[in-house]
């Protein structure tokens, strides 16, 4: 977990309709079998300034807005059919495994903390854990 007063930012909850404003959130990029929405778009953070990253939004049933999401872990932990890995430490579940990143670095200006991926976004039962968790609201759980 990230402490929010060391953050640049502020984290803006996930749009929970972000899947049916295709204008402002277009597909526009591919990760490990799952779409991205709105990357390297100028997004607005809970203040209203421009978000110091542009990642997007990774997933469509299992949406995380990777703009917003601070590295707290609890969606990892919870996810009874392990859903998530961290994206920066591959292979890594659960709080406090997230990749730890140095103010400054190159990694630290494209992502500011590690993000969780969902790499096994298929095998979501949409039991909504994760949704519920999240302190900061990153995630959209939208089942079929
Ligand atoms: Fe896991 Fe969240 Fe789906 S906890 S099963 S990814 S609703
Ligand atoms: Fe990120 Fe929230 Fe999970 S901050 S790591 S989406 S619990
Ligand atoms: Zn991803």
């Amino acid at each position: 977990m990230v402490d929010l007063s060391e953050l640049d930012f502020k984290p803006k909850p996930i749009d929970r309709d972000f899947l049916s404003k295709p204008d402002e959130y277009p597909v526009n990029g591919e990760h490990v079998g799952h779409a991205i929405r709105a990357q390297g778009q100028e997004r607005l953070d809970n203040e209203g300034k421009p978000y110091p990253t542009k990642l997007g939004i990774h997933g469509t049933e299992v949406g995380v807005d990777w703009d917003c999401c601070i590295a707290d872990g609890g969606c990892l932990d919870v996810c009874p059919t392990q859903v998530y890995e961290w994206a920066l430490n591959p292979g890594q579940i659960g709080t406090g495994n997230d990749r730890k990143i140095e103010k400054g670095s190159e990694e630290w200006n494209i992502y500011r903390t590690d993000k969780t991926d969902m790499v096994r976004e298929k095998d979501c039962i949409f039991c909504m854990a994760c949704e519920v968790v999240c302190p900061v609201q990153a995630i959209k759980i939208t089942p079929p």
